[in-house]
């Protein structure tokens, strides 16, 4: 029988409506690079999470100019998860800072914030506290330790935004990172934003977006036919020519990858580049959303959650039914094989967060300063982690599909 492929990274966000939206932009060159829209984006983010807004062509941007902002210096230390994406330290390296890599809660994926106590030194300047997959990082404890002892707090929030105007979210540290990349909470493509609760620091991030770059234009068309491209690939993976239609795609370079190889080999291009208006334009879409589209988020957590109880599946006691994740995190001995054997079923659950602690797989770690052994929980369970989809375009009937064809595998594996 056909069906839709379930996936994490074939245009997660790119619904009928956000692919109008984006084909109507492609052809509306003149709003590309300016326009009301990144105007109205920044006014929407400073009125629902109080503070300063400075926009960025990335969430990983955003970090760097941050720390230049701060003026970090060449010695100074940046506590982050073992378990985070490879743009992340590598932010903290661009300014020349040291990251210093704390394990992961096994309950939450989040920081272990024993081991951060254990890892403050008088070089700390900042804690960055990463809601991983949508769970919620323990902020009061990151609040008191960093006020305790004079260290800023970075929440990464990449991965979740709250519609709930009384969440802790993306309000409690000095800064909050934003990201508008392809997969995460809401969307422009590709997008960021720093929001500052410093008034001295806003200042050079003022600077900073004022004084920032433009992107091409062919990255920006590219960016407004990302979601075009994969509304149709995943008609074509139900005939079985998606697979054929994303390698044309990538032989004409018209999908510009999330970490470039150079990123994973630890090396970031330091250059600010303004959010393209078109890219705000698509965040601001997201955003308007955000009430729909974590509803849905959470539609489908309760949903696994059931269904983990009624397969003995363990789910970690960090997940529970209000959360709006951006995926499900659940952890198979044989993940690995479970994925590569799911691929059959056209379920593609590949989505960069496994087998690595700084990912995607095969970045250089040492160079980020990551040794074997310093996140031993980390190390553990990114090689058993197999995360179920959350996203905007993923059904309530392909979650049925999924966990089906996962407990069939899993009663024969
Ligand atoms: C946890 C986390 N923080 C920050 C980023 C940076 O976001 P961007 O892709 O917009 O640079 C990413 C993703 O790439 C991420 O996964």
């Amino acid at each position: 029988m056909f069906s839709f492929p379930v996936h994490h990274t074939f245009g997660p966000h790119a619904t009928l409506s956000y692919t109008l939206r984006s084909l109507g932009l492609l052809f509306q060159p003149w709003k590309w690079r300016n326009g009301n829209e990144r105007e109205h984006l920044r006014k929407a983010l400073q009125q629902s999470f109080h503070g300063d807004v400075f926009l960025f062509s990335s969430g990983r941007e955003a970090l760097a100019a941050l720390f230049r902002a701060i003026q970090l210096r060449s010695d100074e230390e940046v506590i982050l998860q073992a378990y985070t994406c490879v743009v992340v330290p590598n932010a903290v390296h661009a300014y020349g800072g040291v990251p210093i890599y704390a394990d992961v809660d096994g309950d939450t994926l989040n920081l272990d914030c024993a081991d951060v106590e254990r890892k403050i030194t008088t070089r700390t300047r900042a804690i960055i506290a990463q809601h991983t997959f949508g769970i919620p990082a323990n902020l009061p404890r990151l609040r008191k330790l960093c006020d305790e002892r004079g260290i800023l707090l970075i929440e990464d929030c990449a991965h979740v935004l709250p519609d709930d105007s009384a969440s802790p979210i993306a309000r409690t540290g000095d800064f909050s990172i934003l990201s508008f990349g392809r997969d995460k909470a809401i969307s422009g493509v590709a997008g960021g934003a720093v929001i500052s609760r410093k008034s001295d620091v806003s200042n050079a991030l003022k600077n900073a977006e004022d004084h920032a770059g433009e992107l091409p234009r062919s990255v920006i068309a590219r960016y407004l036919l990302y979601p075009r491209i994969y509304f149709k690939t995943r008609v074509l993976y139900v005939i079985g020519l998606g697979r054929a239609c994303l390698a044309l795609c990538k032989k004409l370079h018209l999908l510009i990858p999330i970490v470039t190889p150079e990123e994973k080999k630890g090396n970031m291009i330091l250059r600010m580049r303004k959010l393209p208006n078109a890219c705000a334009a698509l965040a601001l879409h997201s955003f308007e959303r955000l009430p729909m589209i974590n509803a849905h988020r959470r539609n489908l957590t309760r949903f696994y959650i059931e269904e983990c109880t009624k397969h003995g599946w363990n789910v970690i006691p960090g997940v529970t039914e209000h959360l709006a994740l951006q995926k499900f995190p659940l952890f198979f001995p044989n993940a690995d094989r479970l994925r590569e054997l799911l691929k059959r079923e056209n379920i593609y659950l590949e989505d960069g967060w496994t087998g690595c602690v700084i990912c995607p797989r095969g970045t250089a770690t040492e160079t980020l300063g990551y040794s074997p052994g310093i996140g031993p929980k980390a190390e553990g369970m990114c090689e058993k982690i197999l995360s179920l989809p959350t996203h905007p375009t993923m059904s309530m009937k392909q979650a049925k599909r999924l966990v089906t064809a996962l407990n069939d595998l899993t009663a024969k594996c």
